[in-house]
């Protein structure tokens, strides 16, 4: 495709050549730095329409922002980008403007010492705009709204359904396990959960804070919140065995392909016969992908089908009964179920 015809609006920056799949094409430091300048100037203006326009240009304005940023990231190598990130995106007075939004602010503070910490993810299971000022508020909704919110939220449902299945498939006393849980949200939406029809969810994660949520608004004779680190499943520290269901969310997107094979083989080998495991991960790459980069410094491993598919370099495959690989109604979220046999 041309050019022209990637450039989503005509607020977005016209700068360097389109560098397909991000190769990296040596241009000199002088057009860079013209290139910086003119995204600089594009910021500039984006922010002065924003700042006391109505909610129908803040939202206009959103937009264009997502459209040029995830051009510009395109555009540009990685090397690039993460410099624009750093020297302009994080220095302009945009920032502090969209940081009136608690979800943008939060995933750039991580008050908790990481990115994407259970609270923040929790800005877009509910609606938290209540207590903001006006242009926060509606800089939230906008987020809310956007493919990745709504594939968070699907991610949920989904969640609760496969707790659902294994209650079923396993009447009387299914053990699962949620690895890196958060606030295990999908288990407040889970019938078999709230009836009590499952024999142990065990809730993992390496936060205390997220675990005593969990405590809350959970049956503690169903949910049983552990803390622990991937680290010790890793090192062999924290052991599960004889699990119906193991299921992550949220954190393949942080790990490494060697993490993540390595982790894949060692919960695979935590299910009994007949035992399915479910693994979640962003594709490649949601349109927010430039707008959370650039201005929430949250930076996540996307992959594509192949990716998932190699995650199962450590699975013997003689125990393997069935792998399924799906994305979600947004295009957005790739689903690796495995059967084991
Ligand atoms: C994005 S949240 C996802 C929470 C939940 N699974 C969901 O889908 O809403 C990521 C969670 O992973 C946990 N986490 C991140 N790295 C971890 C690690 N190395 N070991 C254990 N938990 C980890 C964090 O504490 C956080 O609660």
């Amino acid at each position: 495709m041309h050019d022209s015809q990637t450039t989503p609006t005509s607020t977005a920056p016209n700068l360097l050549p389109v560098q397909r799949n991000q190769l990296v094409v040596p241009v000199p430091e002088d057009s860079f730095r013209e290139a910086f300048e003119e995204a600089r100037e594009w910021l500039d203006n984006v922010h002065e329409r924003m700042l006391g326009g109505p909610d129908e240009v803040l939202r206009q304005n959103m937009h264009s922002l997502h459209l040029g940023l995830i051009t510009l990231r395109r555009r540009w190598s990685p090397e690039q980008w993460r410099r624009f990130c750093k020297e302009t995106a994080k220095k302009h007075p945009l920032r502090p403007f969209l940081h009136q939004c608690p979800f943008t602010r939060r995933a750039f503070e991580r008050p908790r010492g990481y990115a994407g910490d259970a609270v923040l993810i929790d800005y877009l299971y509910m609606d938290r705009a209540a207590d903001e000022l006006h242009a926060g508020r509606e800089i939230y909704k906008y987020m809310h709204q956007q493919p990745s919110s709504l594939s968070v939220r699907e991610r949920k449902l989904l969640l609760a359904r496969a707790i659902d299945e294994t209650a079923e498939r396993v009447p009387g006393g299914a053990r699962i396990l949620s690895v890196a849980c958060g606030h295990l949200r999908e288990a407040e939406s889970s019938r078999a959960v709230a009836e009590h029809r499952v024999g142990e969810l065990i809730a993992f994660d390496q936060d205390p804070l997220s675990l005593a949520e969990i405590s809350h608004h959970n049956p503690l004779d169903v949910v049983k919140p552990v803390c622990g680190s991937v680290r010790a499943l890793l090192s062999g520290k924290t052991k599960f065995q004889d699990m119906d269901f193991v299921y992550s969310a949220g954190l393949y997107d942080y790990l490494s392909d060697a993490v993540a094979t390595r982790l894949t083989g060692l919960l695979f080998g935590m299910l009994r016969s007949g035992g399915r495991m479910l693994v979640a991960n962003f594709a490649m790459y949601p349109p927010e992908t430039g707008y959370m980069e650039a201005f929430m410094d949250w930076w996540l491993i996307y992959r594509d089908e192949d990716g998932m598919r190699a995650l199962l370099g450590e699975v013997p495959l003689d125990q393997l009964a069935s792998v399924r690989l799906y994305r979600d109604s947004q295009d957005n979220v790739i689903y690796l179920e495995l059967t084991r046999r």
